[in-house]
């Protein structure tokens, strides 16, 4: 079940710590609950969790940092989570929750370089046996990418890593697969020009 207000005792401590931070009390309070009897129901309360947080949403990385922080939560057995980002026909690393990684990417290259030449999902048992797997964080074993095209273009990959081989099945691909498909038009901001405005900063 997607709960978007807490209970009682944490809207308590929200309050407490809103006013200690001085967040202004219109910015609502995020408490998604994801519980899935399997993993399919898993990735539909994800998805609609990632739906309400990014609805009217134009800023790609608010968006980005949001989804990532959903997926570190609610997918068991992953030790990385995010997004890289086509900056320029290059993979530059965007939001993300887990350790420190690698920050460019070249297209063609390792796990993610292969989503992004290929614009096709990459679901690797064991990336040590995978040709040219870039190794950010050597607890990884598995790992799942997800290209996210809008319009043709790349935007980017939905990158993530498990510690366990064999983490992620076809029922991974699908769910991720509907996650781009939701999320590709709410990132369509990321690689458009800055706005003149910005442009004579
Ligand atoms: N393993 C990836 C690099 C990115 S990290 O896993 C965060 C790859 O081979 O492309």
């Amino acid at each position: 079940m997607v709960k978007i207000l807490a209970g009682a005792p944490a809207f308590a401590w929200a309050t407490v710590w809103r006013n200690r931070c001085r967040i202004p009390s219109y910015a609502p309070m995020y408490d998604f609950r994801i519980e899935a009897a399997d993993k399919p129901a898993l990735y539909r309360e994800l998805i609609a969790a990632a739906e309400s947080l990014t609805a009217g949403e134009p800023d790609s990385v608010a968006n980005m940092a949001n989804v990532a922080a959903l997926l570190w939560e609610s997918l068991p057995d992953i030790n990385w989570a995010g997004f890289y980002r086509n900056v320029g026909g290059e993979l530059v690393l965007g939001p993300f929750q887990g350790r420190a990684a690698c920050i460019r990417i070249p297209f063609g290259k390792g796990v993610c370089g292969a989503a992004a030449a290929t614009r096709a999902p990459q679901c690797v048992d064991d990336v040590n046996a995978f040709p040219g797997h870039i190794a950010c964080d050597s607890a990884s074993a598995s790992e799942l990418v997800m290209p996210l095209v809008h319009e043709g273009r790349l935007l980017g990959v939905i990158d993530l890593d498990s510690p366990r081989l064999a983490r992620f099945d076809a029922e991974d691909l699908a769910g991720c697969a509907e996650l781009a498909r939701l999320l590709a038009p709410r990132l369509a901001s990321m690689d458009a020009a800055p706005p003149e405005a910005l442009k004579t900063r």
